[in-house]
C-alpha cells in the first residue's frame, strides 16, 4: 500500500521546535516500549534541538500531534535520529510520511548519504527498507534494555 497516497487529508507535517517538546516526550513515552532503552530523555532532546543542522518535524492529525521525526544534516550526510508515532495513530501512514519527508528534506539540503540506527528486531526496519534503506553495519550491544540485556543496533543507509 502506498500510505502517503492513502493518508487522511487531516494528516499534516510541519516544522517543530522547543515548543513541541511536551508532545515529543508524550509521543516518545507512548511509542517506544520501555524495555529496550531506545527512547531519549527530555534533556537529550532539548539539548540537540538548537544544534546546527538539527530539524524536528511534527505530524499533526486534526491539529493533534501524533508523531515526530528528528534529523541532523552535516555536510553531505543526513541522519534520522528518532522517529515515533503514538500508538493510537500508528498504521495510518504517518510513519511512512515522516520517513519520506526526511528523505526529501535531506536531499533538498544536498545530502547524498542518508543513514540511521535502529535496534535489531525493531519492526520499523521493514518501513525503512521499503523506503530504500539497506543494511550497512551493526553496532554490537548498542542498546541497554531495562532488564540489563543488550541489543545490537543495525545501521541502514540510503545512498543516491
Ligand atoms: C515505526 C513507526 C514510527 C511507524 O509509524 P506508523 O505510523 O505506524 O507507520 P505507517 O502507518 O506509515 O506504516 C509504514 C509501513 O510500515 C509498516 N509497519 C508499521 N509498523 C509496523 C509494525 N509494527 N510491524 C510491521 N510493519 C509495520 C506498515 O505496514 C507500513 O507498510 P505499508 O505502507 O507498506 O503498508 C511506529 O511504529 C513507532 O512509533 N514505533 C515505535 C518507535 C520506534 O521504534 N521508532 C523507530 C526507531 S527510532
Amino acid at each position: 500500500m502506498n500510505a502517503a497516497r492513502a493518508r487522511p487529508a487531516e494528516l499534516r507535517l510541519r516544522a517543530g521546535g522547543a515548543d513541541d517538546l511536551d508532545d515529543v516526550m508524550r509521543i516518545m513515552t507512548d511509542a517506544f516500549p520501555p524495555c529496550f532503552g531506545e527512547a531519549w530523555t527530555r534533556s537529550q532532546c532539548a539539548g540537540i534541538l538548537p544544534l546546527a543542522g538539527v530539524s524536528l518535524t511534527m505530524a499533526d492529525h486534526d491539529q493533534h500531534a501524533i508523531g515526530f521525526a528528528l534529523a541532523r544534516t552535516i555536510m553531505d550526510e543526513s541522519e534520522l535520529l528518532l522517529i515515533a508515532v503514538e500508538v493510537a495513530g500508528q498504521g495510518q501512514g504517518a510513519g511512512r510520511l515522516l520517513v519520506e519527508d526526511f528523505i526529501a528534506q535531506a536531499r533538498a539540503q544536498g545530502a547524498s548519504r542518508l543513514h540511521l540506527e535502529v535496534r535489531d528486531g525493531n519492526s520499523a526496519v521493514s518501513l525503512y527498507q521499503s523506503a530504500g534503506f539497506v543494511p550497512a553495519g551493526r553496532r554490537r550491544a548498542y542498546y541497554k534494555a531495562a532488564d540489563g540485556r543488550r541489543h545490537d543496533a543495525v545501521t541502514l543507509v540510503l545512498v543516491r
